[in-house]
């Protein structure tokens, strides 16, 4: 386990103390590093019609679209759990079936298969976006 890479997952860890979750009371954070060393966070937002929650992974990769940073993009760290034990589940929390196609969408931009970094409590432990996606559609299909 690299420190740069333990920096990244506690990234996320804290991006989730800013979930709203009311819900749920399930707490996820995102940190993105890009190309340069900058870590964009993001953490779930629900909502009371509670299927227009947004993902902390989602939310976190629309805040660096936003800010023009979509191609800097490289990889991914994801931490969850009920609220007070984000990242303390034994099992790694990997990303929702929609947001590994958002990824996706990263992956095709940046040609990068995209590492995603999924927290549990003695680490993580590293995905590739083909991995959890295989045979995903993304813009290079539209070609
Ligand atoms: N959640 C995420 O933020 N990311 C995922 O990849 C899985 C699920 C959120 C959505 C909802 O607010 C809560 O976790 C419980 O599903």
């Amino acid at each position: 386990m690299s420190d740069a890479t333990l920096n990244l997952v506690q990234a996320a860890i804290d991006a989730a103390k800013t979930a709203y979750a009311p819900y749920s009371n399930f707490h996820v954070g995102a940190a993105l590093l890009l190309d340069n060393g900058e870590i964009v966070t993001g953490s779930n937002f629900e909502n009371a019609s509670y299927g227009m929650t947004l993902c902390a992974e989602t939310v976190a990769i629309a805040k660096a679209s936003s800010d023009g940073k979509l191609r800097k993009i490289r990889e991914i760290a994801v931490a969850g759990g009920l609220e007070g034990r984000v990242g303390k589940a034994a099992d790694p929390i990997t990303p929702c079936g929609r947001c590994r196609q958002i990824i996706k969408e990263v992956a095709d931009l940046t040609s990068t298969d995209i590492p995603v970094h999924c927290a549990h409590a003695s680490g993580y432990e590293t995905f590739l976006l083909s991995e959890l996606l295989p045979h995903g559609f993304g813009p290079a299909s539209l070609k």
